[in-house]
């Protein structure tokens, strides 16, 4: 049609453009045999692919991510990484005299040959530890490390982990006990958290391992429910870098969107953000950097109008946040499995549950959503290995101290 009304239109123009294909068309039957042709068409198109693609991502960069490109550009300039090389100096030598002048004459840097004996060894660490208990027996605090100062508390954890130091849940024949604690900390977790007799949970060893976890779960549910081969995680700006740190290990995008001006999530520039690749939304339950709690509810109700699962990161608000309603204290907003939305929680039994650190939990609302971060080899020649979570061996003493903490605060004792 078009080559018609042009004929009608132009008719010089049209013998023209049609001479100077025909001379194209000859040239190439030419120079090149049908089979040369061919490769040189691909090669053409994926030319073209690669070059439409570059110019589609440098225009979805984020403008902090451009400063970046821009910056390690720069360092190719040598008057800039002279000054850049600099600063990194300067601030390796403040680093290197800060802790080595505190480690002066504490150090062993060889291994003896002969073991040295045991109670010089309690006797050094005495050492180590005097000023760290100095500090927090005397009304110091270190934010998101320390949460009771009760020393009788940690002689009692500490016995309990004693006793079970061997203890190892990869092998369960071995140390059912410890797989049993396990199970008791997360069902008591899960009734805290409002769950059922569906929702189920796993323990890890901290906060950030969780978290990541999730991303796996998430990650591997929109791969096999959805096709889902470039996913993203969208979420308020505050979230806790063990997003970032699971988006890097597993290739998930993580999207963040600013605060608004009050410091609140804002849930409207969220929904922008969704798209057919978003495999999850989060709400910090509250976020460490400012402590507000997000609106877990929109958030969750938003990502349930998408047919897509909301993680609630309870792991800093943990065994607090159940207790706020009974203690008169109104919560903006509901955190755990009350929220229809909410598909997983993470929540740290080595804060506020004052365990041992290296203890935390990831609940799902269902087992099948546990299921995609499972891992398990039946063909290995060791024999079957299967593990809950990221590690192997585990420390059976870190749940059995968890354990122990949980049971002897009690609800009331968690509450105060
Ligand atoms: C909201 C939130 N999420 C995740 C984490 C990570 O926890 P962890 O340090 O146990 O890995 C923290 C730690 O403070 C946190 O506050």
């Amino acid at each position: 049609m078009a080559e018609e009304s042009l004929h009608k239109a132009s008719p010089d123009l049209f013998a023209k453009g049609r001479g100077a294909l025909e001379q194209v068309d000859t040239l190439l039957k030419e120079k090149f045999s049908a089979i040369e042709l061919i490769f040189l068409a691909v090669a053409v198109f994926i030319a073209i692919r690669l070059v439409s693609c570059s110019i589609r991502e440098v225009f979805s960069l984020k403008f902090e991510e451009i400063k970046c490109k821009i910056f390690r550009l720069a360092l190719f300039i040598p008057m800039v990484k002279n000054e850049v090389n600099k600063e990194v100096q300067k601030m390796e030598s403040d680093c290197s005299k800060k802790y080595s002048d505190a480690r002066k004459g504490k150090t062993t840097p060889n291994l003896p040959n002969q073991g040295v004996a045991r109670n010089d060894i309690l006797a050094k660490v005495n050492g180590f530890t005097a000023a760290g208990k100095k500090h927090y027996a005397e009304g110091g605090f270190t934010c998101g490390a320390l949460f009771t100062k009760d020393l009788g508390h940690w002689d009692f954890v500490a016995d309990v982990m004693k006793d079970c130091i061997t203890s190892n849940p990869l092998h369960i024949d071995e140390y059912l006990y410890v797989t049993q604690m396990e199970a008791e900390i997360i069902r008591w977790t899960l009734d805290l958290y409002k769950g059922n007799e569906n929702t189920c949970g796993i323990v890890t060893s901290g906060g950030t391992e969780s978290i990541i976890l999730a991303v796996l779960a998430y990650r591997e549910q929109g791969l096999i429910e959805r096709s889902i081969t470039k996913p993203n995680i969208v979420c308020s700006e505050t979230v806790h870098p063990a997003f970032d740190k699971g988006g890097h290990y597993l290739g998930v995008e993580i999207r963040k969107v600013p605060l608004l001006k009050n410091f609140m999530a804002d849930v409207k520039a969220m929904k922008r953000q969704i798209d057919s690749n978003t495999i999850c939304l989060v709400a910090s339950a509250p976020e460490y950097p400012f402590g507000n709690m997000d609106p877990v509810e929109e958030i969750a109700a938003l990502a349930q109008s998408y047919g897509i699962g909301c993680h609630s990161d309870c792991c800093i608000g943990s065994y607090i946040n159940p207790f706020m309603e009974e203690l008169g204290h109104e919560l903006p907003s509901k955190f755990d499995f009350r929220v229809p939305g909410v598909t997983s929680i993470s929540c740290d039994p080595h804060k506020y549950a004052l365990g041992p650190k290296g203890c935390s939990l990831l609940m799902f609302r269902e087992k099948r959503l546990r299921e995609y971060q499972f891992f398990a080899n039946t063909e290995w020649n060791g024999g079957i290995y299967a593990t809950t979570c990221m590690a192997g061996s585990r420390p059976g003493n870190v749940i059995a101290g968890t354990w122990a903490s949980m049971l002897s605060l009690g609800r009331e004792g968690l509450k105060k």
